[in-house]
């Protein structure tokens, strides 16, 4: 090894769950280091748009409680979330958002001065808040990595974790990091919280940025932890599509802009979503995504349509999508914009409770990477944030419980070696996951597919960044295709072409994976 240091609670990501909890651990005097591969401001969190879903009785919320929110989230999750956990972390929404704030954000207002609210698929009610119009996530980012940059807070840009390190009782003791240049180094450590994001880069078209490489889901699945809910990829309806196709990051078309009335055209001019669900064009996402494709296939064409020209004064709304659109050379006031599904949201993750607490000791994990019970089947528009920001501080909290509590080792590392990991290429395997694992599946199709990445798998030593995003990937694609081929039902984002039924008699529960040497 030729560096190391040391922390009480080291942090993997800076989306809006790390940053969180990197802030609580401060204040309840942890010795806490950020750990990013990239730049602190490359993950998902500033990409959001439409915002954050919330309910706030004291701000003008007559038609809504927390009662709609929790039914709205279970519903929307088709039949798998856990409905504890919803209300347990719903019901934190309106604090954590207080916290936000006094770290900084800013949201929009309302003529009353107070927060505007919009609404996105699967909500009852106007109980989305939003930064810029439509750039809520890039206000998160913006506030939350201010304050832990105004804090002190030590982050490590550009280091990649390796592996997570783990004493003779298999508590976490550190992790293995390579540095900017690839030197590898030990951070020693009793409390390691994965807020590692997405694993968008599982597929060719995604609205995630390339950092989104499904690294936490692995680095705990070979610390021993479970994995949970894989299967349920949510694909988002709404990305810009370009000519020859939806591919590499596509840029995302808030929901709200459904929320605040455009609808979904076929390439005929006809409605996508009438008489496929009483929500219309505001079903939960599972469902448009799902009409979409099926549309786009019956009229032989790529994509639909999104007829926003009925918005008034959709430039000064949507900034964000409005200047996509201008770079594609439309302008949404006048014309409607083309539009395709694109793998967006992990709904499932590394199972955790909602205290972030994972099944190895020392083990957090918050945000997108984490499976807590909140999403079931299909996460609800706008929760994610809302999750990353309560659990994010939780996660701090338990991990500071434990240590106070003694529950945690504190041990030194001796030295450790890279280990040599299975990987596929990345293309060969995003254009594989693309055809098999997308929004319609098969056991055919599922079984060619987890072939194809066992045949073209080479054993690579974790030198480079790369190679271990794209272990990482390995890892988790052949997890989500063993999870979709035992899944033999459809429900939420999980679509099989030869099981096209829900099986809530044998299938309504959510199962876990573990690695072992016999595989899962
Ligand atoms: C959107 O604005 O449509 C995306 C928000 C989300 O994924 O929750």
């Amino acid at each position: 090894m030729t560096w190391e240091a040391g922390a009480d609670l080291i942090v993997v990501g800076t989306g809006v769950a790390g940053l969180t909890a990197a802030l609580q651990a401060r204040e309840l005097g942890l010795r806490v280091l950020v750990v990013s591969k990239d730049a602190v401001e490359a993950g998902n969190t500033g990409w959001a748009q439409g915002g954050i879903a919330v309910v706030r009785p004291e701000e003008r919320d007559e038609d809504d409680d927390l009662g709609k929110h929790v039914e709205d989230t279970l519903t929307a999750g088709a039949g798998l979330c856990d409905r504890d956990a919803v209300r347990d972390v719903l019901a934190d929404g309106a604090e954590a958002i207080d916290r936000l704030r006094a770290a900084g954000a800013r949201f929009d207002a309302d003529a009353d001065g107070l927060l505007a609210r919009t609404r996105e698929g699967g909500h009852r009610a106007f109980r989305v808040i939003h930064a810029g119009g439509d750039a809520t996530g890039a206000e998160v980012q913006r506030a939350l990595v201010g304050a832990v940059r105004g804090g002190g807070i030590p982050v490590l840009e550009r280091h990649t974790v390796v592996e997570l390190l783990r004493g003779d009782r298999g508590a976490i003791t550190g992790a293995l990091v390579l540095d900017g240049e690839d030197r590898p180094g030990v951070l020693h450590a009793p409390a390691v919280l994965l807020a590692t994001g997405g694993l968008g880069q599982l597929y060719a078209a995604t609205t995630n940025p390339e950092v989104a490489t499904a690294d936490g889901v692995a680095l705990a699945l070979r610390a021993g932890a479970t994995a949970s809910d894989l299967e349920f990829v949510q694909f988002h309806p709404t990305v810009l599509y370009a000519e020859g196709g939806p591919r590499g990051r596509r840029p995302l078309v808030t929901e709200a802009v459904r929320g605040e009335g455009a609808v979904l055209l076929d390439v005929r001019g006809r409605r996508v979503m009438e008489g496929v669900h009483p929500m219309a064009d505001l079903a939960p996402r599972d469902v448009v995504s799902a009409a979409i494709t099926r549309r786009a296939a019956e009229t032989g064409a790529e994509h639909v349509f999104l007829d926003a020209t009925g918005i008034p004064g959709f430039a000064g709304r949507f900034p964000t999508v409005h200047a996509s659109c201008a770079r594609a050379g439309i302008d949404p006031s006048t014309e409607p914009i083309p539009v395709a599904s694109a793998a967006h949201y992990s709904c499932g993750g590394v199972v955790s409770d909602v205290r972030g607490r994972t099944g190895v000791a020392g083990l957090y994990a918050a945000g997108e990477v984490a499976r807590t019970g909140l999403h079931g089947a299909n996460r609800l528009a706008s929760n994610s944030l809302l999750e990353g920001l309560v659990l994010g501080a939780r996660a701090a909290r338990a991990a500071a419980e434990d240590l106070s509590r003694g529950l945690l080792t504190r041990k030194r590392v001796g030295d450790v070696r890279a280990p040599a990991l299975a990987v596929v290429e990345r293309d060969s395997l995003q254009r594989t996951m693309s055809r098999y694992a997308g929004i319609g599946r098969s056991a055919d199709g599922l079984a060619a597919a987890a072939e194809a990445l066992d045949r073209s798998a080479i054993v690579r030593p974790m030198r480079s960044r790369r190679a271990v995003e794209d272990a990482s990937l390995t890892l988790t694609a052949q997890a989500l295709l063993a999870a979709a081929a035992q899944r033999e039902e459809s429900r939420g984002c999980h679509r099989r072409t030869d099981f096209p039924d829900t099986d809530d008699l044998r299938l309504r529960r959510s199962t876990g994976l573990r690695l072992d040497a016999a595989g899962w």
